[in-house]
């Protein structure tokens, strides 16, 4: 079996690890990869974005699955191009990325199947958003339509906040194209929480829960980034609220989509507030997420590529995806500086010593190998993840991990699952 799998982050190496701890004999690429696939994988340079590079080299070198990790490619087109060259690979096509790629495209689709969700109002120019923000009331809620990187969405709490992020997307065009149209969204309040599901077109299978921590600092202080940590299950997302979620969220924009003619196969990521009036979608994304994959796949006790190829043949009904109940930590390591700028190269020691731990596994992010040593190569660096009989293990088990590896500026959240704790106690 050769497998490919495209993307270079965290997400992208526990996608490899849970593939080759499924199937060791498996030959494994990674699109570019970081020096954590290169252990388990050939890295083949090639950018997760650049689709003409990688069907090229798939038509060559004829991978039997490719799964792709990024929210790009998909939104490019790689699946769709992958299939006209006759190769298999997992995720949505162009079309059904928009979930993703078009946050007004997402509002349409929820529209029409009654999916609930925040009001909102489609702008182009900086007049109709503040008659669209006057009609809302502050706080108010600014989206770039397009991809932005996790960036483009902006809370605005007053008036202060209202035109920093106005004149971000319509003076500065900080969002270049992606802010071309603005959505102009209702504030919600309540608890935060993702589902993830595997879906073939039809059925749809959701993930055990995850919830990730964006804030840069213990107690949800500090910048957003792109995911400090992770822990699964959460427990806001009980089993009541988890088919609350699938009836009322997932299920109608699988059948929506379905009935337009393009139906969805991947992961479907909802990002949804549990408001007073229930859970109201924030997002859709098209894919796996990053860092809740990497507490996410630990946990998964079925094989990881029938379930792949399932959503893809549309036999996911007939497919068993089956959990470790011990819940899973993920600790998040930074570069010093980050989410602003960061250097890289610097040299990172103790990763064989925190791999050895029991139920502990490093997953890289952004490193490189430099000749014999593994070097910082990005802001999040690497996802400590361990497993515990209990969330309070499991979090021990993670920071005992964390301890051990070493990198100039170094940083992490001490905090990590502890609204899971809280509730623990
Ligand atoms: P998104 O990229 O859509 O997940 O937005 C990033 C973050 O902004 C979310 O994780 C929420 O914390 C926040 N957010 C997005 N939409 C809303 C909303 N309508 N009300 C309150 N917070 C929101
Ligand atoms: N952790 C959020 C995301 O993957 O988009």
């Amino acid at each position: 079996m050769k497998i490919l799998v495209i993307g270079n982050g965290g997400r992208e190496h526990a996608i490899a690890w849970k593939l080759h701890k499924d199937d060791p004999a498996a030959e494994l690429f990674c699109a570019p990869g970081n020096a954590g696939t290169a252990a388990i994988a050939t890295n083949v340079p090639i950018a997760a974005k650049d689709v003409p590079g990688l069907v090229a080299w798939a038509k060559e070198n004829r991978p039997d699955f490719t799964v792709v990790g990024p929210e790009v490619p998909l939104c490019l087109g790689v699946v769709d191009a992958f299939q006209e060259a006759g190769l298999a690979a997992f995720g949505p096509v162009k079309a059904t990325a928009r979930m993703e790629g078009s946050k007004a495209f997402a509002k349409e689709i929820m529209r029409a199947a009654q999916v609930p969700t925040a009001d909102d109002v489609v702008v182009r120019t900086e007049a109709e958003a503040r008659e669209a923000i006057a009609k809302l009331g502050v706080p108010v809620v600014l989206k770039a339509d397009g991809l932005a990187a996790g960036k483009g969405v902006s809370v605005c709490m007053d008036q202060k906040q209202v035109e920093a992020a106005l004149r971000d997307m319509f003076v500065d065009a900080k969002f270049g194209d992606s802010a071309r149209e603005v959505l102009v969204e209702q504030y919600l309040e309540g608890e935060e929480a993702s589902v993830l599901a595997f879906v073939d077109g039809a059925t749809v299978v959701p993930l055990a829960s995850a919830q990730d921590h964006k804030r840069l600092l213990d107690g949800d202080q500090g910048p957003n980034t792109g995911g400090m940590g992770a822990y699964s299950p959460a427990p806001c997302m009980t089993p009541d609220m988890l088919a609350v979620v699938k009836a009322q969220v997932l299920q109608p924009v699988v059948d929506e989509l379905a009935r337009r003619g393009t139906p969805y196969h991947g992961v479907l990521y909802a990002g949804l507030m549990l408001t007073e009036n229930g859970p109201k979608v924030l997002e859709f994304n098209c894919r796996f997420g990053d860092p809740e994959t990497e507490a996410i796949l630990p946990r998964l006790s079925s094989p990881l590529l029938p379930a792949l190829q399932a959503c893809m043949d549309g036999t996911l009904a007939d497919c068993p995806v089956e959990w470790d109940p011990r819940p899973a930590v993920c600790v998040v390591m930074v570069s010093g500086g980050y989410p602003e700028s960061y250097p890289k190269g610097i040299e990172i020691s103790g990763l064989d010593e925190a791999a050895k731990l029991d139920d502990v596994v490093v997953f890289h992010a952004g490193t490189a190998r430099r000749a014999s040593l593994v070097v910082t190569d990005g802001g999040r660096v690497l996802g400590v993840t361990a497993l515990g009989a209990d969330v309070r293990e499991a979090v021990d088990n993670a920071y005992r991990g964390v301890v051990k590896i070493k990198f100039d500026g170094a940083g992490y959240r001490s905090d990590i699952a502890h609204r899971a704790l809280e509730r623990l106690s």
